[in-house]
């Protein structure tokens, strides 16, 4: 009976070409990379929150959150990004259509973040000024990438 009424609201959902989540083939990738995205920015709020001495500087905490963002950069690919899955044509996603016609581009951003993160990985864990010094590159290699690939949030 459930099955039914799933399917049946399915139909409904595809006769007046909506975009819901349920039906919406591309909403795990979305999702996933949101997710990705999302922790990124938290570990790198950590370290900016320490680079505007909002915080006190803690070489531990520093390090790991650098260290969760060259992990999380090493994960991005291609497979979080399925053809299709842009802005205005999947639920909740914000990306270009660039993402899929500039790909090259689009995965040597990829490239470009994994060496910055690799480097302020080491900044980050080695003292205050380091990490300060090191806030440009990481920050930069996130911005380059929205900057052509991401759709404002109006
Ligand atoms: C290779 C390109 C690329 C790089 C590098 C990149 N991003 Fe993104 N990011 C995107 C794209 C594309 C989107 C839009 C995804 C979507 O909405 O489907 C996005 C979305 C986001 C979002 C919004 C997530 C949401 O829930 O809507 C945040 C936050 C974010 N990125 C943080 C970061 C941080 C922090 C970094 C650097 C540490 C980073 N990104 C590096 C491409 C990138």
């Amino acid at each position: 009976m459930r099955r039914l009424l799933l399917i049946a609201a399915a139909g409904a959902v595809l006769a007046s070409g909506a975009i819901a989540q349920e039906e919406d083939p591309f909403a795990d990738a979305v999702e996933m990379r949101h997710g990705l995205m999302l922790q990124m920015a938290t570990d790198l709020g950590k370290v900016g929150a320490m680079a505007k001495d909002e915080v006190p500087y803690d070489a531990a905490v520093a390090g790991k959150a650098a260290a969760n963002i060259a992990a999380i950069a090493s994960v991005l690919s291609m497979d979080q990004f399925p053809a299709g899955s842009e802005y205005q044509k999947s639920a909740d996603s914000f990306a270009l259509p660039a993402v899929w016609t500039a790909q090259d581009d689009f995965l040597q951003k990829i490239a470009d973040l994994n060496t910055a993160a690799a480097a302020f990985q080491t900044a980050a864990a080695t003292d205050l000024d380091s990490l300060k010094a090191g806030m440009g590159g990481i920050g930069g290699a996130c911005s380059a990438c929205h900057k052509a690939y991401r759709q404002p949030e109006e």
